[in-house]
C-alpha cells in the first residue's frame, strides 16, 4: 500500500514538474530539441534499479544492526555493492524521513549533472547540522549561517565573502612553516609511541586526529591548542576539544541514517551533539576574540599579505561572527577526512617500498642536508609525492563521493529522475573503474605525472568534489598531507633509519 502510494506521490511530482519542460519544444535550439528528446524516450523513476523496499520501514531496516546487511560504518563498500547488484544507477529507495538516495556510477552522466549545476548547487550534507544552525541556534547564525549544511543565496553569500582568503595560494603558503612545526613536533611524539617492534598504537587514528586539530586550529583560530601534548589531563581544554569533535564527527552518520528519528523526539545522541556543537562554538569565539584584539594592537600600516587567514576576515567584516562560523565549518568538516586521508597515505607508504624509495629519493634531490626546512618553491618541485597523494586518493579515497540535490529534472542513465532526489557520485568505486581509469587496478603514482599515456575520465576520481561547491579546505588539505609525508619520510631517512 505505501509502495503505491509511494509511486503515485512520484509520478504526481514527476508529471506537474515534466510540464515545466514542455516550452522547451518551441524554443527550438537543437540542445533543446535534444533534451526533450531525452525526455520523451526516457524510462520512469520508478524502473531506476535498486533494492526493494519493505513497508512502512522501507530500505532503512537495511542499515539496523544485526539485520541489516548494510553497515553505515562501510559505506564504500555499500557502493560496491549497490554497483555490483545494479549497474550504473541505483536507487536506495523508501529511507524513513529522507528523500532517495540515488547513485550514479557513470562519469559521463557526473559530469552532466555537475555541468549544468549553475553558481548555487545544493549538497545534501548532515540535517542533524542544519538543525543545529537553522534551528537550535538559529538566532547565533541569523541569515549567513555559513557553507557546511547552507543552500541557496545565503551559501553563496557566505562562500564569496570567504572564497578569495581560503583558496588564494598566497595565504596558504603561510601556513607551509606552521604545518611543518606542528607535523615535526608530532613526528618526535610518534617515536615515543612506538612499541618495541616499531609498531604504532591501535588507536594510532586517535592520534592523527590530534595532529589534524592541532593543523586545523593553527589555520581557522590562528592558535596552538595544545592537543599534541603527551597525557593530556581529562578536563583540559585540548582534550575537551577532541572529545567534542570525535563526537560531533563520528556520530553523524549514525544521527542521519541508522536513527534518524532525533527529528522528531530529541533523542540521547541527539541532546549530547548539541551540547558538543555549542562547545565548539564557544571555543571558536574565544579564539577569534582574541585573535580580533591582536588585531586591533598591530599597527595600521600593516600590508594585507602580512595577515594571517583569521586576521584578514576579520579585517575585511565588521561583524566577527564570519569568522566564529567560519572557523566552526573549517574544523566540522576539516579533521576526520584529513586525519582518515592521512592514515590511509601512511599505510600505503609503509606497505610499497618502492614507491616510497621513489619519493625518499625525490626529497633527498629536494632537501638534501638534515637541517632543511621546507618552503613553497620546495614543495613545488615534489611532483611524486603530489601525484602519490593523488593515487592514493583514487584507489582508497576515504571520502566515498560527493552529492547534489537535483534541482530540476534532469534524465540520468535514461532514466526520468524527479527534482529533489539525492545523487550520490561514489568517486571511489568510479576511480576504480577500467572503462574510466587505464590499468585501474594498479597502483601507479606516474599515471598523474605529465608525461603518463594512461586515460583517467576527468569526473571518475573527484575526491574534492567539484564546481563552484567543491571542497573550500581542498589546498590546506593538499599542503597538510604533503607537509606530513615528507616530513615523516625526511627524519626517517636522516634520523631514524
Ligand atoms: C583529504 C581531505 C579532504 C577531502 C577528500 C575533502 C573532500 C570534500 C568534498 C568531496 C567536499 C564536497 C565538495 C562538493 O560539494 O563539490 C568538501 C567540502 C568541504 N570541505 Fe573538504 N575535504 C578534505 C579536507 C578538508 C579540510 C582540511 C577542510 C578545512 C580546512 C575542508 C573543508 C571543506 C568545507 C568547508 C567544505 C564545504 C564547502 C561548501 O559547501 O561550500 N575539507 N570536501
Amino acid at each position: 500500500m505505501k509502495n503505491i502510494r509511494q509511486f503515485q506521490i512520484q509520478t504526481m511530482r514527476w508529471r506537474s514538474t515534466a510540464t515545466a519542460h514542455t516550452p522547451h519544444v518551441s524554443a527550438g535550439s537543437p540542445e533543446d530539441l535534444e533534451v526533450n528528446n531525452e525526455f520523451i524516450t526516457a524510462k520512469h523513476y520508478s524502473e531506476v534499479p535498486g533494492p526493494m523496499p519493505w513497508p512502512i520501514i522501507g530500505n532503512t531496516w537495511r542499515m539496523l544492526p544485526v539485520i541489516g546487511p548494510y553497515q553505515i560504518s562501510d559505506l564504500a563498500n555499500v557502493s560496491y555493492i549497490l554497483y555490483k547488484q545494479y549497474g550504473k544507477i541505483a536507487k536506495l529507495g523508501n529511507l524513513v524521513g529522507r528523500p532517495d538516495l540515488l547513485f550514479v556510477y557513470d562519469a559521463d552522466e557526473i559530469e552532466k549533472v555537475y555541468r549544468q549545476e549553475g553558481d548555487t548547487p545544493f549538497r545534501p550534507s548532515m540535517p542533524c547540522l542544519v538543525k543545529y544552525k537553522s534551528q537550535v541556534r538559529g538566532q547565533f547564525f541569523g541569515r549567513l549561517p555559513g557553507v557546511v549544511g547552507v543552500h541557496g543565496e545565503p551559501w553563496r553569500e557566505f562562500r564569496t565573502k570567504v572564497q578569495k582568503p581560503v583558496l588564494q595560494p598566497q595565504t596558504v603558503k603561510k601556513y607551509i612553516q606552521p604545518i611543518e612545526e606542528v607535523s615535526d613536533y608530532f613526528i618526535k611524539r610518534m617515536q615515543e609511541m612506538k612499541n618495541e617492534n616499531s609498531e604504532m598504537p591501535a588507536d594510532f587514528d586517535n592520534e592523527i586526529h590530534k595532529w589534524a586539530l592541532e593543523c586545523i586550529g593553527r589555520v581557522a583560530l590562528d592558535a596552538r591548542l595544545g592537543c599534541l601534548r603527551p597525557d593530556l589531563p581529562k578536563n583540559s581544554e585540548p582534550q575537551k576539544i577532541i572529545n567534542a569533535a570525535k563526537y560531533a564527527l563520528r556520530n553523524v552518520a549514525l544521527l542521519e541514517l541508522k536513527y534518524p528519528f532525533w527529528r522528531y523526539l530529541p533523542s540521547t545522541l541527539w541532546k549530547k551533539y548539541v551540547s558538543n556543537m555549542d562547545y565548539f562554538i564557544e571555543i571558536c569565539m574565544k579564539y577569534i576574540d582574541d585573535a580580533m584584539l591582536r588585531l586591533k594592537n598591530k599597527p595600521q600600516s600593516v600590508n594585507e599579505s602580512e595577515l594571517s587567514l583569521v586576521e584578514r576576515i576579520l579585517a575585511n567584516e565588521s561583524d566577527p561572527k564570519t569568522a566564529y562560523i567560519l572557523a566552526l565549518d573549517l574544523i566540522l568538516v576539516g579533521i576526520d577526512t584529513i586525519s582518515m586521508a592521512v592514515c590511509s597515505m601512511l599505510y600505503q607508504i609503509a606497505t610499497r617500498p618502492e614507491e616510497q624509495e621513489k619519493i625518499h629519493q625525490e626529497i633527498l634531490k629536494i632537501l638534501p642536508n638534515k637541517n632543511d626546512k621546507l618552503d613553497a618553491s620546495k614543495l613545488e618541485k615534489m611532483v611524486y609525492l603530489k601525484a602519490f597523494i593523488k593515487e592514493v586518493l583514487r584507489m582508497y579515497s576515504t571520502v566515498i563521493g560527493n552529492g547534489r540535490t537535483l534541482q530540476k529534472d534532469m534524465v540520468i542513465c535514461g532514466y526520468k529522475i524527479p527534482k529533489g532526489i539525492q545523487l550520490v557520485f561514489p568517486t571511489i568505486v568510479t576511480g576504480n573503474m577500467e572503462e574510466y581509469v587505464t590499468d585501474c587496478k594498479q597502483f601507479k603514482p606516474e599515471r598523474w605525472l605529465k608525461q603518463s599515456s594512461g586515460y583517467i575520465h576527468p569526473y571518475a576520481s573527484l575526491p574534492y568534489g567539484h564546481g563552484p561547491r567543491m571542497c573550500l579546505g581542498r589546498r590546506f588539505a593538499d599542503l597538510e598531507m604533503q607537509v606530513f609525508l615528507a616530513k615523516v619520510i625526511f627524519i626517517y631517512y636522516n634520523y631514524i633509519k
